[in-house]
């Protein structure tokens, strides 16, 4: 005996939105049968009546009818009644259904805890970074309206004109041939990094490289040692491994070396060229060290290079990786600084004995990074648009840099000692009275400045308390107007 899914009570239908009454009414009749309301076997009511209990024209009912039985819901011949298919095939019932809050009165369905890994329970999302305009003084953020969309635009549609089959079909997780090569040479030549073409991936961000290479040499319990304060990414992937992250200090010759606290580290994090946040270069002796303490307890290091090309004064360090003689270090670098973040494009270089271990992780990840982005990149490098960036932004910032450094003199004496860095897109203020960095963050904030505690990089207890002010992403004005404003906030404050 089959009931009519009105006479049932079944056939509730949820109020009509703005959609139209067609598809409206089918996509109500495709939710009732698909959770079950309406059973297979019931009857539809009469489109006379649905039409009149719902103030619909009878031509719509008709119409949403024939769609249900045109997608196999429903069957049924016109006079001698609609009924729900008895024969549903399981895809049908298996389609995503859009979630649906439960009307009012109705019990919501019994639903198994849903189960969670350890790493699905550990991992943290990264912090959300500073939205809308540019204010004074934002932080890890290049000078964006500086970037030359068009030029990137132009090499672009050229490179898709051109696209090959090739390039179209897949590539090497290791990335696109001739990026890597591009990397290659460009770290030689600027960052005295030692690596042949074969060396070199392609991924998606530090962040990436940071997951891959912690998956490949971290099991959960392990030590990894990092800069502290330091980099919130890398603790984030670190932890969420569930690796044990020892935050090591720092000295005025970069992070302290690991010691019998941390006997049995399987990788160390560090940031020699331009330390994250504070800023100071790791001395040639302490990356002797810290190789040799590599090269003694079997520990990898992670060398993070982020934002090296900008170096106003003083000559470059070479990069710790060119040190190294025994594939002690793996090298990261990104172009998030140096072009844009939202391209999600960075680079690794690996110690020879472990590039088909990277090249395995990354593709069971993600099979390799976008080729066509990575050819625009390619394009962009070669050309040598890359560099005639690079030189115009290191300019450009070396000048806000300037500012802010002379404004702060005169300005922030007794209040905030800012550090005069040599390089990055940032520097660091120490707070000189008696108030935290969280405090003064919300007193800046207050009026209308970004800054950001440097305690939030740090693990408890934080050594010095201080605030980090960038000052690539904003122009000369506003770094003045943030210094002036900065004062007032810190005077009122302290
Ligand atoms: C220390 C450090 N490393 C790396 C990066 C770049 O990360 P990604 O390449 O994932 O954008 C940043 C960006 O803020 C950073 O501050």
């Amino acid at each position: 005996l089959t009931k009519t899914a009105i006479g049932d009570g079944a056939l509730t239908l949820a109020p009509r939105t703005a959609t139209p009454a067609y598809r409206w009414l089918c996509s109500e009749l495709r939710a009732a049968i698909l959770e079950g309301r309406l059973r297979p076997g019931t009857r539809l009511p009469a489109t006379r009546d649905l039409a009149l209990t719902y103030r619909l024209s009878r031509g719509t009912v008709v119409a949403a009818f024939e769609q249900m039985k045109a997608e196999g819901y429903v069957t049924g011949r016109q006079g001698s009644g609609t009924y729900v298919n008895t024969t549903l095939p399981d895809a049908l019932l298996s389609v995503a259904r859009p979630p649906r809050s439960p009307r009012r009165g109705e019990p919501s369905p019994p639903q198994a805890p849903r189960h969670l890994s350890a790493i699905g329970r550990r991992v943290r999302a990264f912090p959300a970074g500073a939205s809308g305009p540019a204010r004074a003084f934002r932080a890890n953020q290049p000078a964006l309206d500086l970037f030359p969309t068009t030029l990137w635009a132009q090499v672009a549609s050229r490179c898709l004109r051109r696209t090959s089959a090739d390039l179209l079909r897949g590539g090497s997780p290791l990335g696109h041939k001739p990026l890597r090569q591009a990397v290659a040479d460009y770290l030689g030549a600027s960052r005295g990094v030692r690596c042949t073409v074969e060396q070199v991936a392609i991924v998606s961000g530090v962040q990436e490289a940071l997951d891959l290479v912690g998956r490949l040499v971290l099991d959960p319990g392990d030590r990894v040692c990092m800069e502290n304060p330091g980099y919130i990414g890398a603790a984030l992937a670190f932890d969420a491994l569930g690796a044990r992250v020892c935050g090591l200090p720092l000295d005025d010759e970069g992070m302290v070396l690991p010691g019998a606290r941390q006997r049995g580290a399987r990788l160390a994090y560090v940031t020699p060229a331009h330390q994250f946040p504070v800023g100071t270069s790791m001395s040639l002796a302490r990356r002797l060290a810290l190789l040799e303490w590599a090269r003694k307890s079997g520990a990898l290091l992670f060398e993070d290079d982020y934002d090296s090309e900008y170096r106003y004064s003083g000559l470059p360090l070479p990069a710790l990786q060119g040190l190294d003689r025994h594939g002690l270090v793996v090298f990261a670098g990104s172009f998030s600084k140096v072009l844009f973040p939202s391209l999600r494009l960075a680079y690794l270089v690996i110690p020879v004995d472990l590039v088909d271990r990277v090249a395995a992780i990354k593709s069971a990840a993600s099979r390799y990074q976008p080729l066509l982005d990575q050819a625009v990149l390619c394009e962009f490098i070669t050309e040598g648009h890359f560099g005639r960036h690079v030189r115009r932004m290191r300019e450009s910032y070396g000048a806000r840099l300037a500012v802010l450094l002379e404004s702060a003199r005169k300005q922030l004496a007794g209040l905030l000692a800012v550090s005069p860095v040599e390089a990055g897109l940032q520097t660091v203020g120490w707070l000189e009275r008696d108030i935290d960095g969280v405090t003064a963050a919300a007193a800046a904030a207050r009026r209308n400045l970004e800054v950001i505690p440097l305690s939030r990089y740090a693990r408890p207890p934080i050594a010095r308390e201080g605030l980090l002010l960038g000052f690539a992403a904003v122009d000369v004005p506003e770094i003045q107007r943030g210094v002036r404003e900065l004062a007032m906030a810190l005077t009122r404050n302290s």
